[in-house]
């Protein structure tokens, strides 16, 4: 397990992500020159009606949490890393912030009416479980929004190579805990394509599944209802 395999233990994980934050939202906006943010909106808006219960799964500092709340969700996030909880719990005072593991989430079973998860479950160490855990959180019918980075294929394939695996990395390596945008185009070489999520996503349970892409296929966002 190591950062250049893209797969790390989840307490690597959990650490890695306390370290970077502080720097964490500065380089998601550098990094999609601010798109990121309209991505996390077309999520909440594809799944969350108000009133839901929202679970914004894997919260980081709460950007997608906060778009749920702006649809009219009632928000729960979670996050096992303290100090990017810390952070979503001062960017929304109002919503409910819990510590805990996607892995086993410490929520009854049909407690949400929706939930999100954005650029989280590449990071799990099992993803099929972290599936299972969203569905068995949510009613029956409830909305699941998959927001994750992925391989583009065709022609934007060589900038991004360039942009993810030699820019993204450089840029880290000038900040504190920059070890984390090495581990990043490794986890995203070695995470399922959109295809393969979907099929995924059928087994631990959810149905009418679709995704679309952003920026020419480097993010995807996959939705499902819970069957
Ligand atoms: C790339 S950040 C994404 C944060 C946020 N969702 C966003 O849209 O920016 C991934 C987050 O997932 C969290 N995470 C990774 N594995 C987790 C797990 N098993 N349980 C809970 N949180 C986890 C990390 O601590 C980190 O804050």
């Amino acid at each position: 397990m190591t950062v250049e395999s893209g797969v790390l233990a989840p307490d690597a994980v959990r650490r890695m992500f306390d370290r970077i934050a502080p720097v964490y939202d500065a380089m998601n906006r550098v990094m999609t020159a601010g798109l990121d943010l309209r991505w996390r909106r077309i999520a909440a808006e594809a799944v969350v009606h108000p009133g839901d219960r929202v679970l914004d799964a894997c919260c980081g500092t709460g950007d997608l949490a906060v778009a749920c709340a702006r649809r009219g969700g009632v928000v729960t996030g979670l996050d096992f890393a303290p100090a990017m909880l810390e952070r979503a719990r001062r960017k929304l005072p109002s919503a409910t912030w819990v510590e805990g593991d996607l892995l086993a989430l410490p929520f009854e079973a049909g407690s949400f009416e929706a939930a999100t998860v954005g650029f989280g479950v590449r990071n799990v160490a099992d993803l099929e479980r972290g599936l299972a855990e969203l569905r068995r959180v949510l009613v029956t019918g409830g909305r699941v929004a998959v927001l994750e980075i992925t391989q583009p294929r065709g022609m934007l394939a060589p900038f991004y190579r360039l942009w993810f695996d030699r820019i993204v990395p450089l840029l880290g390596r000038m900040l504190r805990g920059g070890a984390a945008y090495t581990y990043l185009p490794a986890s995203v070489r070695r995470f399922p394509g959109p295809g393969e999520l979907a099929g995924l996503m059928a087994s631990a349970g959810f149905a009418d599944i679709s995704y679309r892409t952003f920026a020419g296929g480097i993010v995807a966002l996959h939705t499902g209802r819970a069957v």
